[in-house]
């Protein structure tokens, strides 16, 4: 594709539409809109604009569709597949000024927010009136709504509660061609044509830009458990992960994540993390409701089958500080491969019972091919996140040889009835994979719909397909 270049006369009506402060042409200033947190992947745009309402939105797809200039959305920049990365350049329209949550509506258990508000100041303000907005990005602390919406982002909590997309009523959205429309209802039920919020969420800023969601709520549980356990067979620890399910537990969490994953955060964070020698593997899980009775039954359901798959050592967090304190060096460990090294993330699922099988082969691979991984993620929801770190391996090596380890741990998922991405997305660096999990004909319908909204393709392009 074709694009053109931002022109002056253009420049000045993004100012006249935004206001001169909100326009972006300087490199320095651009520097932070260059990058997201994949690996160390870097592209500038002509021109950043910071946006304040949908309708100034509108003004500016309007101007980019006609003149085909290249629009790239973004949110707090935390993605982990280049999503945000304005590849074609042109202009990226910052979501930041979009921060406010509109209504917290206590009636009906929904509440009305704007695309720049951070995941967890939502959960806070919501919480404030008893109320729940389950899902937990590691990155809570710092992504956008509008970025979780964009991938369904899942987290710790998504094997109870279901990922981003289960809380999504209703979505407005600025189309390429400048309408703006609302996807859907503020009901909790939705049988009325094609789903087009459902469409929407996920679809990486490719079909429209995100001005307001209206996001359901539950009830706030009123207490957590939480329990680390030890393994010195990883194998035995994921086969732990499907037995806890299958006693009729269900945890509001359950992370596997092996020894180097906690060395790495605990270094960053600079705080001491015990590990024994013989340790091989982690499971970390967590339980809530609001009887505790209940909930320490539950444990001690889960304590016997994490002893009977033979765990060293089932630790029960003491205190909030303790519970924050694993959460802490459980959430930093991305952040810390990203400080560490130069480092690939895959963000590989299966159905859950296949995730010894997933491990075990994932491993295999990394052997085979030379390479150190450091898998940790959802075990709960079969989703492991495979860290591949360059150490000491050759440039050679990591531009022109790993590809196909790669390309066999997607080719394992597929086997395994999986896929190749579960919550961080496929943006730009995983979209040369699509064609392992899904055959042309899929990937050409996905095309169309993207036309159908974009005939352009001035949104986000490159990106996906
Ligand atoms: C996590 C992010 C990387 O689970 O998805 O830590
Ligand atoms: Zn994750």
């Amino acid at each position: 594709m074709q694009y053109n270049k931002v022109s002056e006369t253009q420049i000045k009506q993004f100012k006249s539409i935004v206001g001169e402060p909100f326009v972006i042409i300087d490199s320095e200033g651009m520097e932070a809109y260059s990058h997201d947190y994949t690996e160390d992947l870097r592209y500038y745009p002509e021109v950043v604009i910071k946006p304040r309402t949908a309708k100034e939105i509108s003004d500016i797809l309007i101007i980019c569709n006609q003149a085909n200039i290249p629009v790239t959305p973004r949110g707090a920049g935390t993605g982990l597949s280049g999503g945000a990365l304005p590849i074609h350049r042109g202009v990226i329209i910052a979501m930041e000024r979009f921060n406010q949550i509109i209504d917290i509506d206590e009636r009906n258990f929904q509440v009305t927010v704007e695309p720049g508000v951070i995941n967890e100041a939502l959960q806070k303000a919501v919480k404030e009136k008893g109320l729940f907005y389950p899902p937990d990005p590691a990155s809570k602390g710092s992504c956008f709504l509008g970025g979780n919406l964009a991938h369904s982002s899942g987290g710790p909590r998504a094997v109870k509660y279901g990922t981003t997309r289960d809380y999504v009523l209703n979505i407005e959205v600025v189309l390429p061609s400048g309408d703006i429309i609302w996807t859907g209802a503020n009901t909790l039920k939705y049988s009325t044509g094609y789903n087009l919020t459902h469409l929407m969420i996920g679809s990486e800023g490719t079909l429209g830009i995100i001005t307001k969601m209206v996001l359901k709520l539950i009830p706030m549980p009123q207490q957590t458990l939480l329990m680390l356990a030890s393994f010195t067979s990883p194998e035995k620890a994921c086969e732990a992960v499907n037995a806890i399910f299958r006693a009729g537990c269900n945890p509001s969490a359950c992370e596997f994540v092996e020894p180097d994953g906690f060395r790495l955060s605990s270094k960053l964070l600079n705080i001491h993390f015990d590990i024994k020698e013989d340790v091989e593997a982690f499971l970390l899980i967590e339980v809530d409701g609001n009887d505790m009775d209940v909930m320490m039954k539950e444990c001690e359901a889960i304590s016997e089958v994490l002893y009977s798959h033979d765990s060293s050592d089932v630790l029960f967090a003491q205190s909030s500080e303790e519970k924050e304190y694993f959460w802490k060096i459980r959430r930093s460990i991305g952040e810390a491969t990203k400080h560490n090294n130069t480092y690939k993330e895959e963000d590989t699922v299966v159905p859950r019972a296949e995730l010894p099988r997933l491990f075990k082969g994932v491993k295999e691979i990394s052997k085979r091919y030379g390479f150190r991984s450091v898998c940790y993620g959802h075990a709960g929801d079969g989703n492991l996140h495979v860290n591949i770190l360059k150490d000491d391996l050759s440039d050679d090596f990591w531009n022109n040889e790993l590809d196909a380890a790669i390309i066999e741990i997607f080719e394992l998922c597929k086997t395994l009835n999986g896929t190749i991405s579960g919550e961080h997305g496929i943006g730009l660096v995983q979209k040369k994979y699509m064609n392992i999990v899904m055959p042309e004909i899929q990937l050409e319908l996905m095309r169309r719909i993207k036309y159908a909204f974009d005939p352009n393709g001035i949104l986000n392009p490159g990106k996906i397909f």
